[in-house]
Order: C-alpha cells, then sequence, then structure tokens
C-alpha cells in the first residue's frame, strides 16, 4: 500500500439544530442521542480512529458544553481533538471555511456527526490516498447510496464511465437515486471552494455546491458506492432502525446480576451494577450500568440507558435513556425516552404505548 506523505485529519460535525428530534433535541445535542447505549457521535470518532485518522477537528454549536463533556480530550480513542464553535447553522460548506486554520494545507475527512455507517471507512480512505498518489489526483471523493427517497439529500449524476458530472442538492425532481452519504473526502482545494460559493435558498453554504464548483473548475471527484447499510440519524423512525441493526450485531455478555426467577433468551447484554430481577430478556437488547429490571418483560430491538427502573412494564423496540424510570406500563413500542424521564401508568389497559419522550418529562397514564 502506498503510504500518504502526511497523515489525514478529520472534520466531525456536531453543531446543527436538531429539530427533527424534538422534543429531546431541546435539551440534548441530537450527535448524543445513544443507539445501542452508545452515543451516535462516538462511532463517528472510532471510525475515524479505525481508519488511522486521530487528529480531528469538532465543529460544535449551541449544545457544545454537552458534545465537549461527553467527548472530552480525545485520549480515550488515543486521538486529540480540537474544537471549533460555529455560532449559526450556515451549512456544511461553512463549517470547513471556519475550520481553515485547523485544517491548514492537508486532506481530510468530513464526517456528519449524526450518520451511522456499517461499513468501515478505512478502504475509502486508503483508495484516496491511493488516488492522491497516481498520476491524475482527484481533489474529492464522495460516498453515494442508492436510496428510494432521493429528494431528502444531495444527489450525484455519473458520466458512463462513472465521474462525477453533477451534484445537486435536495432537489424536487431528482435525476439519480445515488444520495450523497455524509462523508467526505477532500484536499485543501475545497477551501477555495466554500469561499466561492453563495449561499442556498435555504440560507446555508452547500458542501454539494463546493463540491460542484470543484467539478466546474475541471477536477476530479472520485465516488465509490456504498454496499452496507448507512442511516442518517436525525430523525426517530431512523434511529429506532440504527439501533435495531447495531443490536442485531451486539456481543451477549452478563456482567450484572440476574436472579433465578428471570429469563434470557437472545443476545442480550446486562451492563456491571444492573439487576433484573423476576423477568424476561428477549434479545437482542441491551441493559445499561446500574439499571433495575424488575417483573417486567424487555423485547427485542431495546436499549435501556444507565441507572434506569424498569417496573412491571412491557417495553420493545424502543431507546431509554439514561435515569428514566418506567412503571406499570403495559406497553411501550418504537418510542424514544428522553433523559431521567418519568412514565408511570395508574390503571392498566392493555394498549401499547408509542411515545417520544424529552428529558426530565413526566407522563402520567391514565
Ligand atoms: C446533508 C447534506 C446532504 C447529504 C446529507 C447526508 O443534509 O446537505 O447533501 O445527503 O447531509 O446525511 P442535511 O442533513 O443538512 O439535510
Amino acid at each position: 500500500m502506498t503510504e500518504s506523505p502526511k497523515p489525514m485529519k478529520a472534520l466531525i460535525l456536531a453543531g446543527g439544530a436538531g429539530t427533527r428530534l424534538r422534543p429531546i433535541t431541546h435539551t440534548s445535542a441530537k450527535q448524543l442521542v445513544p443507539v445501542a447505549n452508545k452515543p451516535i457521535l462516538f462511532y463517528g470518532v472510532e471510525a475515524m480512529v479505525a481508519a488511522g485518522i486521530t487528529e480531528i477537528g469538532v465543529i460544535v454549536g449551541d449544545t457544545r458544553n454537552e458534545v465537549m463533556a461527553a467527548l472530552g480530550d480525545g485520549s480515550r480513542w488515543g486521538a486529540t481533538f480540537t474544537f471549533i464553535p460555529q455560532d449559526e447553522p450556515l451549512g456544511l460548506a461553512h463549517c470547513v471555511l471556519i475550520a481553515a486554520d485547523f485544517l491548514g494545507d492537508d486532506d481530510f475527512v468530513m464526517y456528519l456527526g449524526d450518520n451511522l455507517l456499517e461499513q468501515d471507512l478505512g478502504a475509502f480512505v486508503s483508495a484516496f490516498e491511493r488516488a492522491r498518489a497516481g498520476a491524475h489526483p482527484p481533489s474529492a471523493q464522495i460516498l453515494l447510496k442508492r436510496v428510494p427517497d432521493p429528494h431528502r439529500f444531495g444527489i450525484a449524476e455519473l458520466d458512463d464511465a462513472g465521474h462525477v458530472i453533477r451534484l445537486v442538492e435536495k432537489p424536487a425532481d431528482p435525476p439519480t437515486d445515488l444520495a450523497l452519504v455524509g462523508v467526505y473526502l477532500f484536499d485543501r482545494t475545497i477551501l477555495d471552494a466554500v469561499r466561492a460559493i453563495a449561499p442556498s435558498p435555504r440560507g446555508e453554504l452547500e458542501i454539494t455546491d463546493a463540491i460542484q464548483w470543484l467539478v466546474d473548475q475541471g477536477k476530479l471527484v472520485r465516488q465509490e458506492i456504498l454496499t452496507g447499510w448507512w442511516i442518517d440519524t436525525g430523525k426517530l423512525t431512523p434511529l429506532l432502525e440504527a439501533n435495531r441493526l447495531l443490536l442485531e450485531k451486539i456481543e451477549p455478555r452478563i456482567d450484572g446480576s440476574v436472579d433465578e426467577g428471570s429469563v434470557i433468551d437472545g443476545r442480550v447484554v446486562v451492563e456491571a451494577g444492573a439487576r433484573v430481577v423476576n423477568s424476561t430478556l428477549r434479545g437482542p437488547l441491551v441493559i445499561g450500568r446500574g439499571t433495575v429490571i424488575e417483573n417486567s418483560f424487555i423485547g427485542p430491538f431495546s436499549a435501556i440507558g444507565n441507572g434506569c427502573e424498569v417496573r412491571h412494564s412491557e417495553i420493545e423496540h424502543s431507546v431509554i435513556m439514561d435515569g428514566s424510570r418506567i412503571h406499570d406500563i403495559q406497553r411501550l413500542e418504537d418510542s424514544l425516552i428522553g433523559k431521567e424521564a418519568v412514565l408511570s401508568r395508574t390503571q392498566v389497559r392493555p394498549r401499547a404505548l408509542r411515545l417520544m419522550v424529552g428529558d426530565h418529562c413526566q407522563v402520567d397514564v391514565e
């Protein structure tokens, strides 16, 4: 394998308002919502480190305190973080613009902090490094995925040889179904591009327009089509889907205590300090540290956070964030429950609840 002359950097985008995950994102950063009990953002950091990239710039917005506290200095991943504040969500290309000092002249990966990918990015990164050392070095490399709803994404058009000829952001009439996945590789030319473009109709500097600018300047833009799954987790349904896909791959492990009256079935993780009493856990699922599950049924694709309490309840296909208490709920499905929320019911009725409950909320079901 050809060695790149300088190690690449990464720019992870963790600003943005997360309007489509309200009410959770009124109080929490969307990139910190957990899937399979790990903040979405951590998967991105781990993907960068696994690809050999440890010098990481992180764009932070209104939720900067929470994001910075969760990430720390990067030492737990063997990485170093440089936090770059973005005062207003002015677009993905604007993030590159304000990261110019951090990026210098280096090649870099830009990674959208709310994207989750199944595929390992090492091969994608080394393909770019090899192409950069070749006779026709590309200025950028994009990752594409065929999607059923292309009007929701940036879309690429290719010629017969597979070269990128046109990119368009959220077209009303999409020319193809090839969506731009939130992982991009760039050389320093992208800095000229982000300085040259004008804001889009939604008032943002679009990275899609900046890449189009590169194409217009005759620069080479490589593309690869993603084979594994990819999820833009900014909404409830894709978030629960990501939770499901990640739980399908967890390694079963019981570090907490499970009493004799309980039944464990399938891929189940019970973290240290958790207590399972007289309950059935049918995986894949994960129970966080210090959580108590009593007289309950926890069904497939549930991720119960740390320090939660679930008593006399049934939960399936849901994400329950840290410190929440769920009592006498028959039953809860397809739900996202924020941190330290309290859900309880005074009368038991055989009807399933589907809820999105914000942090610190209290819901009493009569
Ligand atoms: C952004 C990009 C879009 C890309 C998508 C991937 O969209 O503008 O081109 O396809 O991320 O997640 P946004 O999340 O800002 O709507």
